[in-house]
């Protein structure tokens, strides 16, 4: 079985669930808090995993929406405490992980959560958290070994918070899990991990170990084909756990930073109503904003163009777009419901995102809005 520690330990590989009894005991959990959402207990997923735990878990959270709110993220720390639990499990995607970690900030600190806020500052006064166990159901977010979390909060903000004390203590990846999920979530999931890699790799931050996995992230969901494969066959288990692996790699490169399509991704996600997907978001955009930078970091682009099997001055863009084509994404921000009055207010959110300081050449405002006017179709 692969143990990886490399910003934290990863038990990875089909059937890596069955260390979940021993990786809670190792962690000195007795009375776990499952986070999760009705998706995952409808699979039988979560039975699953209360099986593969060996005891019954001290409490349940099974109403996560996606992209978390504050709201939630107070309800359920208060059943956390209600249960005198002694660490979470976190079973989903990015929202079920982000909705933990914030369980897991909120149950051992006391002050408001926008307080810890990392646009503010707020990542100095994150301590030490409750232990945390992440299980991702999906592949694309990469939170299980990140050191960030989003909620969006009463004030309508999507805000992002960052720490090493964020990052969960062990990570179980077991691609098995992902083996039900439809077409077009593999397709929209793998789409964040490959934006995590490349804007990872474009972001000017120099961290040359996490560029090298950023470009092998690349190679192994584009270049190898493991991405149009799992979305194909959801069932081969080797696309599956190709892709689970692509996934972790995006979360291990964008310690470097993300840029200008997550910026928008994250603008975009607030809008609630709307119901839109991050990895779709961010499968729109990614060619618009790789037209914007051309230009500004050339020797990336060129490596990145051999990671995805492309010859040398082929259009990335175009590469992008047509495997979004192939998977099934619409090519359109029109397609999946924003209209041009969106527009002003993702761009001003856009600016004030973290993602966006990340960017290879600064962006504008007026940059923001020529991409999304572009984007919308
Ligand atoms: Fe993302």
């Amino acid at each position: 079985m692969p143990v990886i520690t490399y910003l934290t330990t990863c038990i990875f590989d089909s059937g890596a669930l069955k260390q979940l009894a021993g990786t809670a005991k190792r962690l000195g959990m007795s009375r776990p808090f499952i986070v999760t959402d009705q998706g995952i207990k409808t699979a039988g997923i979560l039975g699953k995993v209360e099986d593969a735990l060996g005891v019954a878990p001290a409490g349940v959270f099974d109403e996560t929406v996606s992209n978390p709110t504050e709201k939630q993220v107070d309800e359920a720390t208060a059943r956390y405490k209600e249960c005198g639990a002694d660490g979470v499990i976190a079973l989903g995607g990015g929202s079920s992980m982000d909705l933990a970690k914030a369980v897991c900030l909120l149950a051992s600190h006391d002050e408001p959560l926008e307080s810890y806020a990392a646009i503010t500052g707020g990542a100095k006064k994150i301590g030490k958290v409750a232990p945390l166990i992440a299980i991702p159901t999906t592949s694309g977010t990469g939170s299980e070994v990140s050191v960030g979390m989003i909620v969006t909060m009463n004030n309508g903000r999507k805000e992002t918070f960052v720490s090493p004390n964020l990052i969960p203590a062990t990570a179980i990846c077991d691609p098995d899990l992902t083996l039900g999920l439809p077409p077009h979530l593999t397709a929209a999931t793998g789409m964040d991990a490959v934006t995590h890699c490349i804007e990872a790799v474009l972001a000017p931050s120099v961290n040359p170990p996490a560029e090298g996995i950023g470009y092998e992230g690349i190679y192994r969901a584009i270049g190898d084909g493991w991405l149009r494969k799992a979305v194909k066959d959801g069932s081969d288990a080797d696309a599956r756990w190709h892709m689970m692996m692509a996934s972790y790699e995006g979360a291990l490169a964008f310690v470097k930073g993300l840029g200008g399509v997550h910026a928008l991704s994250h603008a975009a996600g607030r809008l609630h109503e709307k119901k839109l997907h991050h990895g779709t978001l961010n499968a729109i955009f990614l060619p618009h904003i790789l037209r914007f930078h051309e230009g500004a970091a050339d020797a990336k682009y060129a490596r990145l163009r051999q990671a995805m099997g492309l010859k040398p001055g082929a259009d990335l863009a175009q590469a992008i777009e047509e495997l979004n084509a192939d998977i099934g994404i619409p090519d359109n921000l029109s397609a999946i419901g924003l209209t041009a009055e969106d527009g002003p207010g993702i761009v001003d959110y856009a600016l004030k995102d973290l993602a966006h300081f990340g960017n290879p050449k600064p962006m504008s405002a007026d940059d923001y809005a020529k991409v999304y006017e572009i984007a919308l179709g």
